[in-house]
């Protein structure tokens, strides 16, 4: 399909309520025309995490609203968009249903067609969308419930190459916040307050680093955060001086960073056998957005002699955009769903990999 093609994108998988509009010449670059993302930090802020159940009346409530927005902010009505694309998962099921119902009733009403997404492969395709990259190339997806180093080499094709065999970095962010007393999200909060921090005070484990290939796991980095921070606590009469915060943060992150740059190293060098330079090596989710983590991912692929992409922040977090990118990929390669698309709580990019389930203590998350 070859024609200008204008697609309306709804995302409501975890605590964001989005929608945008992008359209695509073929030939041209993607114009990301609305880009609308109304966030429930607020709404969890009570409970330490996001509560599914109100996440999921939230986004039933919004999506309207959101979808009003995004086609004023593109100058546009219903009769200018071509198609639907909405997160089908993976996600906390009751948004994803909120989210799939929403495009169900707009492209019933408009007899427009309808594309079911993964949240996983609007991710991984961002940087397509963002930088034109060329299929196939190696991306580290990081995010607060996935982690995953993935070969994307279609919309709908993706090989993967290892992952978190327990928790996800950002999810481990979001602890670590928790855990020295600041807010929701963990991740930018501990990103702010490592600025100060000596990252080589507090010498954090580096999981994995000692097993081949590019498995990740972060959940012995939370107890080691957790042991520190009581250590310093206790020495302090029970508080937390700022500075010792500030160093925990900083040593930490620095272990994330040291621990994503070398296992993407590996995941560059085991694509670069299947494909020799010139190659690209793009990150995206949540904790792209990561400075400090950037900056190390940079430099492997400096030494490495390959682009290095990292999408704008605002793209690396959960966000339409994406969706209505990777629906109008689909939407390229002739796939359409219909009334019968089911929201998945899990959808694994790859299902012919072998489970990460069951290889640590809690299980990979998709
Ligand atoms: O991709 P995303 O918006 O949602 C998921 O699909 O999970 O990622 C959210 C996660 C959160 O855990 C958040 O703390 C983390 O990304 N995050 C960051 C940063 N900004 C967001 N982690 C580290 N540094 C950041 N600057
Ligand atoms: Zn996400």
């Amino acid at each position: 399909m070859t024609e200008p093609l204008t697609v309306l994108g709804l995302e409501s998988s975890c605590d964001d309520t989005a929608a945008a509009v992008v359209s695509h010449a073929p030939g041209g670059a993607p114009d990301i025309l609305a880009n609308i993302v109304m966030g429930q930090t607020d709404l969890h802020a009570a409970f330490g995490g996001v509560v599914p159940e109100i996440a999921a009346r939230a986004h039933a409530e919004r999506l309207d609203l959101c979808v009003e927005q995004a086609l004023e902010q593109a100058g546009i009505g219903l009769e200018g968009i071509d198609a639907v694309a909405v997160t089908a998962g993976p996600g906390l099921i009751g948004g994803v249903m909120a989210g799939v119902m929403c495009a169900k009733g707009i492209a019933a009403g408009r007899g427009l067609p309808l594309i079911g997404v993964n949240h996983l492969a609007g991710h991984a395709l961002t940087p397509r969308l963002t930088d034109g990259l060329d299929f196939p190339y190696p991306v580290l997806l990081a995010s607060g419930g996935h982690c995953q180093f993935l070969i994307a080499r279609g919309a709908e094709a993706f090989t993967r190459l290892g992952g978190t065999i327990d928790d996800a970095p950002g999810e481990a962010f979001d602890k670590t916040a928790k855990l020295l007393g600041l807010e929701q999200p963990g991740g930018p909060a501990v990103e702010r307050c490592a600025r100060t921090g000596d990252a080589h005070r507090f010498r954090f484990p580096r999981p994995l680093l000692d097993r081949a290939g590019c498995d990740l796991s972060f959940s012995g980095l939370k107890t080691a955060l957790l042991r520190a921070r009581d250590g310093v606590v206790a020495e302090h009469g029970g508080s937390l001086p700022e500075q010792d915060r500030s160093d925990l943060c900083a040593g930490f992150q620095a272990a994330v960073a040291e621990v994503l740059a070398e296992k993407s190293r590996r995941a560059l060098e085991t694509f670069l056998v299947e494909h020799p330079a010139p190659a690209a090596f793009a990150v995206t989710g949540g904790v792209a957005a990561n400075a400090r983590i950037r900056e190390a991912l940079q430099a492997i692929c400096a030494r490495a002699g390959v682009r290095f992409i990292a999408p704008p922040a605002p793209l690396c977090t959960d966000n339409a955009a994406m969706i209505a990118w990777a629906g109008l990929e689909r939407f390229r390669t002739g796939a359409r769903d219909d009334m019968t698309l089911a929201a998945r709580p899990r959808w694994p990019l790859d299902a012919t990999a072998p489970a990460l389930l069951g290889s640590g203590r809690k299980g990979a998350k998709a």
